[in-house]
């Protein structure tokens, strides 16, 4: 996956529009990986800017984040202070990140000999979010990880796809079955941009990386090995715009739930501006290419109604795997 590492990919603005997981994700991971034994060493695989990274300082003693992209790694711990501060952890040596890619220091770790921080045995949780989908070969994935964990440590994965918006507020108030139809409408626009028209983002996403992760990840999940892993807690979130109960389930049932509300349709636009698809759409078609998150923002305009006092209430499909080494 090459295209968070390219020196124009603009990794604050990662840092900034990128969801980031709700806290009571963070109480069903940290009670998870606490139950066998406390967590004193964590590493996050696919790291980026650190969005799931420093969260894990609530649980965890000691924390490594681990990135591909020298650029994320270098935005990153450009900010441990900040972050640390806004945190109340005054000792900062307790994070840290290290570039390099998950296949070079933990699947081959006799090569990693700055930072052994795979293959001791030594972690108590190994956690990737939004990122193992780009992961080569996953049953090496899984026995390099098992030797890494303790024995009862915790491997947890988890991922978002698509902003799905699931209502709106505006001037013009709509009947309920007129607002069902623009949802959909609004989902139908944002998915010929992003994948069903070849004229625009859609063959421009690194395969089978996507592809993987609009499967929901079924592909890792049916690689675990089930001698080496045990426990295993998986929970998938599908945004359903006909059914906002399905959406909005209540708090307490445990799902991974990234729901945005009453934000400006600019918040979407610049959510789409950090789509690995579109930043190589554009790369592709220099001064030819269209703005495709701004595009989508006019197709809304024209075929919806919605403008600058339109709110929207988004969500994305999600899901997370959790399994203790046996
Ligand atoms: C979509 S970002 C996710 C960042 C962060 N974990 C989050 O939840 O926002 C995916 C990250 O995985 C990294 N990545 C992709 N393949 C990788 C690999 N094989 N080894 C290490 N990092 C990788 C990319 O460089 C990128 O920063």
């Amino acid at each position: 996956m090459s295209t968070f590492s390219k020196a124009n990919f603009k990794t604050l603005n990662y840092n900034s529009f990128r969801p980031h997981y709700p806290a009571s994700f963070y109480k069903i991971l940290g009670d998870y990986a606490s139950q066998k034994s406390g967590i004193k060493k964590a590493v996050d695989l696919g790291c980026g800017t650190g969005v799931a990274t420093y969260p894990l300082l609530n649980f965890s003693d000691q924390v490594i984040g681990v990135d591909l992209s020298p650029k994320m790694v270098e935005t990153a711990n450009s900010l441990v202070n900040d972050r640390c501060e806004t945190m109340g952890i005054s000792d900062k040596s307790r994070i840290h990140f290290v570039a390099g890619s998950v296949e070079s220091l933990a699947y081959d770790n006799s090569s990693n000999k700055d930072e052994k921080i795979f293959g001791n045995g030594d972690l108590d949780l190994i956690t990737a979010a939004q990122c193992i989908h780009w992961f080569q070969d996953y049953p090496t994935f899984f026995q390099s990880i098992a030797k890494s964990l303790k024995p009862g440590g915790t491997l947890a994965y988890w991922y978002y796809i698509d902003s799905i918006v699931v209502d709106y507020k505006g001037s013009n108030l709509d009947s309920a079955s007129i607002k069902t139809a623009k949802l959909e409408k609004s989902w139908q626009i944002v998915s010929k941009y992003l994948y069903d028209d070849p004229n625009f983002a859609g063959p421009h996403w690194e395969q089978p990386g996507r592809g993987i992760l609009r499967d929901h990840l079924r592909k890792v999940d049916e690689a675990i090995p089930k001698d080496l892993f045990t426990d295993i807690k998986k929970n998938k979130f599908i945004s359903d715009i006909s059914d906002p109960e399905k959406t909005f389930p209540s708090v307490e049932n445990g799902d991974l739930k990234i729901v945005m509300k009453d934000l400006p349709l600019s918040a979407i636009k610049d959510y789409h501006s950090t789509a690995s698809g579109i930043h190589n759409y554009k790369e592709a078609h220099g001064d030819k290419a269209i703005d495709i998150p701004s595009q989508i923002l006019k197709d809304w305009e024209s075929e919806l109604g919605w403008g600058e006092d339109t709110t929207v209430d988004y969500v994305f499909h999600s899901g997370y795997t959790f399994m203790r080494k046996k």
